[in-house]
């Protein structure tokens, strides 16, 4: 089982599109694959139809509340086969700020918390990094960073970057980068070409060769609280994800599989 915690500390980089569409493409890859929404904004579990509001399911919340030693409880099945959620709720935020105020707030997740057999975990997290996204971090064997393709984004990526160490140093010696993803490319502007220079430049191998171009059908499949890959399977936008699972896996050393049929 590999951890992925996608992390960047600036808002709205893409984080969640590629946490759903990415772990959705590994699923459909034939992969075990668990989305864990630590993010109390909640948009992950909304992307998966998994809104708090007017249901009942339990989320990450009810997890730390209770003192959790397994998250089975709180595993749903998403509507794509192989895919499975642990969603999240606002609650979250409040929750965790008090327990931090009363000093409560240790690390709540541990690996064998995991006690079902995944092939994968990603993590979506908050951006503003505090101790939810460093909860993954202290477990995850890397780190897949969306960063933008705007010049303001770079900036950003400095602060990411240096959590990233810090938790390297001081939770979780094992940690890696997985790589850099070039998120909400606009291949008709010279900043996008530029930024994506400069992030070749500096990362070399470590970015991923997938570009997620802007693509409306992103934005639409949230919408629709599916995947991109379930509302418009031969969209751009699903195909890059494809593309960016193959690379991840190759990264990550696991293979595709053929999922027997139920
Ligand atoms: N490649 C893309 N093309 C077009 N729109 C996109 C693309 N990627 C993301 N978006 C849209 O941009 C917005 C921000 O994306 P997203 O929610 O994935 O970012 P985030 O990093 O998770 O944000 P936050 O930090 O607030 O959690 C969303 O409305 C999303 O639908
Ligand atoms: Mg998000």
């Amino acid at each position: 089982m590999k951890l992925v915690s996608i992390l960047n500390n600036k808002g709205g980089v893409g984080k969640t599109t590629t946490a759903v569409n990415l772990s959705a493409a590994c699923a459909e890859a034939g992969l075990r694959v668990l989305l864990v929404d630590l993010d109390p904004a909640a948009s992950a579990s909304v992307h998966l139809n998994f809104e708090k509001e007017g249901h009942n399911h339990k989320t990450l919340c009810d997890f730390i509340i209770n003192s959790g030693t397994s998250l089975t409880p709180y595993i749903y099945p998403t509507e794509s086969d192989g895919l499975f959620l642990v969603p999240s709720e606002p609650a979250l935020h409040e929750f965790y700020e008090e327990m931090q105020q009363e000093d409560a707030a240790d690390f709540f997740l541990q690996r064998n918390h995991f006690d079902q057999p995944f092939d994968l975990v990603f993590f979506d997290s908050p951006p503003n990094m505090g101790n939810l996204a460093l909860n993954a971090l202290a477990i995850s064997d890397a780190v897949l960073v969306p960063v933008q393709t705007q010049f303001i984004a770079l900036t950003g990526l400095e602060l990411t970057n240096r959590v990233v160490d810090q938790a390297r140093r001081h939770l979780n010696s094992e940690l890696q980068v997985l790589g850099y993803l070039a998120t909400m490319y606009d291949q008709r502007t010279r900043a996008a070409k530029d930024v994506h220079k400069i992030l070749s430049d500096r990362f070399g191998q470590q970015l991923f060769e997938t570009v997620i171009r802007i693509n409306s059908k992103l934005v639409e499949a949230y919408s629709a609280r599916k995947p991109v890959l379930k509302s418009a399977s031969s969209a751009r936008g699903a195909k890059e994800y494809r593309s960016l699972a193959r690379e991840v896996l190759k990264r990550l050393d696991l293979k595709p599989k053929k999922r027997k049929k139920t």
